[in-house]
């Protein structure tokens, strides 16, 4: 048996990339996952290029791997980075064996074999291959909606490395869902980069189906009880979709609106296509449909432009809503973005002193939220074994719960009493 070496970095898409690069690779032959780089035949960085920082950090990598490595063993890299370096990682790291973007994954059985092997093209469409199974966790599913992205925010670099948006047929995606329940999967985690925009296109001819109509076709799957998504765009969050979102009780009660900046001059300038109004009156909406739900949130600080003022209506926009969970990053320029080439860039001291007010200021939001769940009961679902007699899952709105308990949990959606909080995760006797 063959030993796989899997990094995987960025977001949960790449997380499922790296589930159908494994499972393809064993239609072939048969692999074991290792952790060890030393003992691998196969060694694969699956990554980010969202931000530069991950971008910068894979050459040394590469070399760290390339030293470590056993004579003969292959290095891939994968995903983002080489959709939008493709040849180059090639160039500027000649250890490198194939390069495979994220548009192409399921071709890594053709290009493992040939030396110096490139695939990097966002023309191809796998939005109907069917790809061989493989979970690194049973009891949770991550499902790809869509692959690709439509929009053109003009920071991201997203749609240049996954190319145009084409939806995967509703048929495919509940058979693969049904699937995972045999195998024991209660609760689905449905993924795209902008996933509420499914259904606008589909390469088979399918019946039309946004996704609020994906929402209820899932829902129907019997043994599934729990459905998650991510990340829907603030713009597609129509009534339909928020009252479907409230009303039907397999949807878990936690939503992701990522806000970007607050300011709509900013939101202007970003191409994000919706205002400061309409995002504050979005939040409303489910806060008053759904009051136990929680509002997780991406916001950029110091976007090319942003001043003091623009800054201060993100502020004003937490302060608003008080997201349960903030995902915060400072402005990364990218190459094909046209952000990039603005003349007025922040200067990134004071982008960094925005980024420490912004987190402080959600800090002590988070620590009322957290301490607000003390002697709460949730419904957790557990789904890993911990070590030393413990275990871990989710509550319905997305908090992560430790207690104390043996396999016979895992995968049972339980009463739990809590009994500790942080800010991170809450402790609980389960009841
Ligand atoms: N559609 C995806 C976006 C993927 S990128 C989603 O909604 O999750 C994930 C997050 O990274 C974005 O929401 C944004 O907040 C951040 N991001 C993207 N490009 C960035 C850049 N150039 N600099 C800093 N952060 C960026
Ligand atoms: Fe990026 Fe905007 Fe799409 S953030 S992934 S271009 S929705």
């Amino acid at each position: 048996m063959k030993k796989l070496f899997i990094e995987t970095l960025g977001c949960a898409m790449n997380m499922r990339d790296s589930e159908h690069m494994i499972a393809e690779l064993n239609r072939r032959d048969s692999y074991e996952l290792t952790q060890a780089v030393d003992e691998a035949d196969l060694i694969i960085i699956n990554t980010c290029s969202v931000r530069e920082k991950p971008v910068a950090k894979l050459f040394s990598e590469i070399g760290v791997f390339n030293k470590k490595k056993k004579e003969g063993a292959k290095i891939g890299v994968c995903g983002c980075t080489a959709s939008h370096l493709g040849e180059e990682i090639i160039k500027r790291a000649p250890s490198v064996s194939f390069v495979l973007g994220a548009r192409n994954v399921s071709k890594i059985n053709e290009i493992i074999d040939k030396k110096h092997a490139v695939e990097v093209s966002t023309d191809y469409d796998e939005s109907e291959y069917d790809f061989a199974e493989y979970r690194s966790n049973p009891y949770k599913a991550l499902v790809n909606i869509s692959i690709g992205c439509d929009k053109q925010c003009t920071f991201c670099i997203v749609p240049a490395t996954r190319g145009e948006e084409v939806s995967i047929p509703s048929e495919l995606l509940v058979r693969e869902i049904s699937k995972a329940v045999e195998g024991g999967a209660r609760e689905v985690m449905l993924l795209g980069q902008n996933v509420n925009n499914y259904g606008r296109r589909f390469s088979a001819d399918e019946e039309s189906c946004n996704f609020t109509q994906l929402l209820q076709k899932v829902s129907r799957i019997e043994g599934l009880e729990r459905i998650r998504f991510t990340s829907p765009h603030p713009l597609h969050m129509d009534d339909a979709f928020l009252e479907e979102f409230a009303s039907n009780p397999k949807i878990c009660k936690q939503i992701h609106i990522p806000l970007q900046s607050g300011s709509t001059e900013i939101l202007k300038a970003m191409k994000r296509g919706y205002t400061q109004e309409w995002f504050l009156d979005r939040c409303a909406r489910v806060r008053a449909l759904v009051p136990e739900a929680t509002i997780s949130t991406d916001i950029i600080v110091g976007f090319p432009g942003e001043s003091d003022a623009d800054f201060e209506e993100t502020m004003r926009v937490l302060e608003a809503v008080r997201f349960e969970q903030l995902f915060s990053f400072k402005y990364s320029p990218r190459p094909h973005t046209t952000a990039a080439t603005h003349t007025n860039q922040v200067d990134p001291a004071v982008a960094s002193e925005r980024l420490s007010r912004l987190q402080a200021r959600h800090t002590e939001i988070l620590d009322e939220v957290m301490d607000a769940q003390l002697g709460r009961v949730h419904k957790v679902y557990f789904d890993e074994l911990k070590p030393n007699g413990r275990i871990a899952g989710r509550s319905d709105d997305g908090k992560l719960v430790f207690a104390e308990g043996s396999e016979s949990l895992l995968g049972k959606i339980v009463d739990v009493k809590i009994t500790k909080t942080s800010r991170g995760a809450l402790d609980g006797i389960v009841l």
